[in-house]
């Protein structure tokens, strides 16, 4: 799968849109994620990635209005010179939110359910490393999976998603264990430890 700009370029582009350094680190935990899971199932690494890094490329532009978000992303996407499947892709991330009219649609493709579990399991991976002084070196799956199943703990993070990765054929711990390497990975560039 041939993608229309490099990552530099990629990088480029998002900072187009969004200045927050909150976000970024967002970006850049879905895309180690993402690429981390291409890996784990012989895919193509950089396409993966590259989903991930511009999954919320609209989102500066949109979050005061958080029901935009999404609708600006195909036209910004198309303008850089990525296909319609690539968009559609990103897009599938919104099913299920009340956004750019998605809220009735439903992921089907196993790309479709590794982006909105990457997309998701990173905020609480991230809420977690903070907990415990910005450390993610030593963390556990069992650690995390604790967080998991306490509600309370990162409140906003849609645990229903994190189950999607069962379409993926992989167990809470499986997806656990690769989520958590694929950060690790970028651990430096995201300040953690
Ligand atoms: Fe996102």
């Amino acid at each position: 799968m041939s993608l229309p700009i490099s990552r530099q370029q990629a990088l480029e582009f998002l900072k187009k849109y969004n200045q927050t350094e909150r976000d970024f680190v967002h970006f850049l935990e879905s895309e180690a994620v993402m690429k981390e899971l291409a890996g784990k199932f012989g895919e193509d690494v950089e396409y993966w990635g590259m989903l991930g890094l511009l999954h919320d490329i609209d989102w500066g532009v949109t979050k005061n209005n958080p029901q935009e978000h999404l609708t600006q992303a195909p036209k910004l996407l198309k303008e850089m010179g990525f296909d319609e499947n690539f968009i559609q892709i990103i897009v599938s991330h919104g099913y299920g939110f009340d956004c750019a009219g998605l809220q009735d649609k439903k992921r089907t493709s196993k790309i479709e359910f590794a982006l909105a579990c990457a997309e998701t399991i990173n905020g609480l991976i991230h809420s977690y490393a903070l907990m415990r002084g910005k450390k993610i070196s030593d963390m556990q799956v069992k650690g995390l999976k604790k967080k998991f199943k306490d509600k309370a703990f990162a409140a906003a993070v849609d645990r229903n998603i994190i189950r999607e990765c069962e379409n993926l054929d992989l167990g809470l711990d499986e997806f656990f264990d690769i989520s958590i390497k694929g950060i690790k990975k970028i651990k430096d560039e995201i300040g953690l430890e």
